[in-house]
């Protein structure tokens, strides 16, 4: 499902984020990414989704060399892959709905099949009453649901969540978990 192969990544200023990773995760794993602030672990993330191009190795994921893509091409290799960005990334301007229901139509779902699945990830993540609410009016943990809510609108092959229970107590961890 997803192969790194002798990956590195220096950025522009010379900070050598990544040295020789190998990691191979296959279909239906569950894994966790533990280190250090400053270790990699987002920079890793960017590599997956195509942010970040690696500066040695090769990045696959479903059969794509994701560090060769055309610029012109991400977007359709990220149909098949959702992120819950670490610092949430949701538009300030639209509502909860308008947030996971965009997520559908750059993709261009049919309006009525948007509603019916915004309304049933909104349930999912148990946020059924905040539809008109705007970011800034929900907590740290309901911005999160939200992040991940659109993250798994298009039923992605692959879910990366970057830290997801950073912000949360332990209970809305381990309920963010078991989601
Ligand atoms: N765009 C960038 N340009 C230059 N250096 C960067 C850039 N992004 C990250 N870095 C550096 O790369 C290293 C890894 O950063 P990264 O954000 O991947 O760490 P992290 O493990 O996600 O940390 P945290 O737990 O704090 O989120 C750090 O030293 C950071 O300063
Ligand atoms: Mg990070």
């Amino acid at each position: 499902m997803l192969e790194l192969k002798h990956i590195a990544k220096t950025y522009k200023n010379g900070v050598n984020a990544l040295y020789n990773i190998n990691l191979k995760i296959d279909q239906g794993e569950f894994v966790y990414i533990i280190g250090p602030t400053g270790s990699g672990k987002s920079t890793l993330i960017k590599l997956l989704d195509g942010e970040e191009i690696p500066t040695k190795g090769k990045v696959e994921v479903a059969g794509i060399n994701v560090g060769k893509l055309k610029h012109s091409k991400v977007p359709l290799y990220r149909r098949n892959i959702g992120v819950v960005f670490q610092d949430f990334r949701l538009l300030e301007r639209k509502t909860v709905f308008e947030n996971i229901a965009f997520a559908l139509e750059v993709i261009n779902v049919p309006k009525e099949r948007i509603r019916k699945r915004v309304r049933e990830v909104m349930n999912l993540v148990g946020l059924d009453d905040k539809g008109n609410s705007f970011p800034q009016e929900l907590s740290g943990g309901q911005q999160q649901r939200v992040a991940i809510a659109r993250a798994i609108a298009n039923k992605p092959k692959l879910l990366i969540a970057d830290e997801p229970t950073g912000n949360l107590d332990p209970q809305k961890s381990d309920e963010i978990m078991t989601l």
